[in-house]
């Protein structure tokens, strides 16, 4: 056994929903089991480097299960080896890891527990191999983590998308209409693909497949042909035309990933609008995938995240992450999964049975 009094505890990156779960098990397992302290860092790596904090008590974690967001705030800045200052009127990036040392030695903290994405991940990777004790546990909707067959919050997300997928439906075929969903995923497909087989839709385009739009617009012609008038297509938000190029809405400055993709949805519908005839009309769903209450295998995913990452600190085992392999929750090392992106593979059986159900995939 490791001998840790006190941990320490944030969220980075992007919020998803079970955060406040994978919070609420780890306060719980270290209080109850180990008897230790537990602090909670707030927004990100900013208050490790601020030493903004507070003491999580058994109290604090009480009604949070259900929760979406996260107490403890967070952000997808503030990375400490390249932290903006001001310098003679011009902003520069310093490394700043040092501060978080200190801070960490002013809270008393023995051993530091980081959920966050791929980016907060490769950050707590640097910290461990400059010599902080700290654990991982791997956190987006997205579900674009390597090292883990799942992230908590996607199944959330997926959820919300599915949901979304069915009341388009309805209002789709009142109008005999083309009905066009963007979802979030960054460069993967995941939450566009497992929402677009659970929501019935006709079309799905991810960033794995790049699409052509006469196969798209050939589907929907199909329908029509089948008396079918309407047509459901879910794009992903890094779906991009073969040869073509994935659609960015912004850039954020200082974010860990300043690529903020949106907006081809827009670009599908125009076309596909032009093209069949049909009227058609875009739904862009947005951070309604981050927010609401976690489903009950994201609390459990969560929950168990929780509490394997506190065991981890107490056997010593730095520099891990919990991940989900198969059914059974187990631990890599950081390097395993921070910065590394899993994409849908394209021998999928997700995307076979999309094939076979006659889901257009664009290609
Ligand atoms: O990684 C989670 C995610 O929601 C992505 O799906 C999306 O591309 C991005 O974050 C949006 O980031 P922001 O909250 O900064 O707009």
């Amino acid at each position: 056994m490791a001998r840790v009094k006190r941990i320490g505890l944030l969220t980075g990156g992007g919020d998803a929903p079970g955060l406040n779960a994978v919070i609420r098990a780890v306060v719980k397992t270290a209080i109850k089991e180990y008897g230790l302290g537990v602090v909670g860092f707030l927004n990100g790596f900013g208050g490790l480097i601020k030493n903004q904090a507070r003491e999580l008590t058994e109290k604090d974690v009480v009604g949070i299960l259900p929760r979406g967001g996260t107490i403890l705030g967070t952000t997808n800045r503030d990375n400490p080896f390249h932290y903006p200052v001001v310098k003679e009127g011009k902003k520069v990036f310093v490394d700043v890891s040092d501060r978080i040392f200190e801070n960490i030695s002013i809270q008393e903290v023995d051993a530091l527990i980081v959920i966050g994405g791929d980016g907060s991940l490769a950050i707590a990777r640097e910290l461990y191999e400059k010599g902080l004790p700290v654990v991982g546990v791997p956190k987006t909707i997205d579900n674009d983590l390597a090292a883990t067959d799942q992230t908590f919050g996607f199944d959330t997300a997926l959820t919300t998308a599915m949901e979304a997928l069915d009341k388009l439906h309805t209002t789709a075929e009142s109008h005999h209409r083309v009905m066009v969903l963007e979802v979030m995923g960054r460069y993967a497909g995941w939450i566009a693909l497992t929402a677009g087989i659970a929501g019935g839709a006709d079309v799905i385009l991810i960033p794995e497949i790049p699409y052509q739009i006469d196969k798209v617009v050939e589907k929907i012609t199909e329908r029509g042909k089948q008396d079918k008038k309407f047509s459901i297509i879910v794009v992903a938000e890094g779906a991009k035309p073969e040869g073509g190029e994935m659609v960015v809405q912004k850039t954020v400055e200082d974010s860990y990933d300043p690529i903020r993709l949106g907006g081809i949805g827009h670009v599908v519908a125009q076309q596909v609008e032009e093209m069949t005839g049909k009227e058609t009309r875009v739904t862009i769903l947005g951070h309604l995938q981050r927010g609401g209450s976690p489903t009950a295998f994201d609390r459990i995913l969560a929950t168990r995240y929780g509490t394997m990452a506190v065991n981890l600190i107490m056997e010593g085992r730095f520099g891990e992450m919990v991940c989900l392999s198969g059914t059974k929750i187990t631990s890599v090392p950081l390097g395993e999964g921070a910065g590394k992106m899993r994409q849908v593979p394209l021998d999928s059986d997700l995307i076979r049975s999309a094939r076979q159900l006659g889901i257009s995939l664009g290609d």
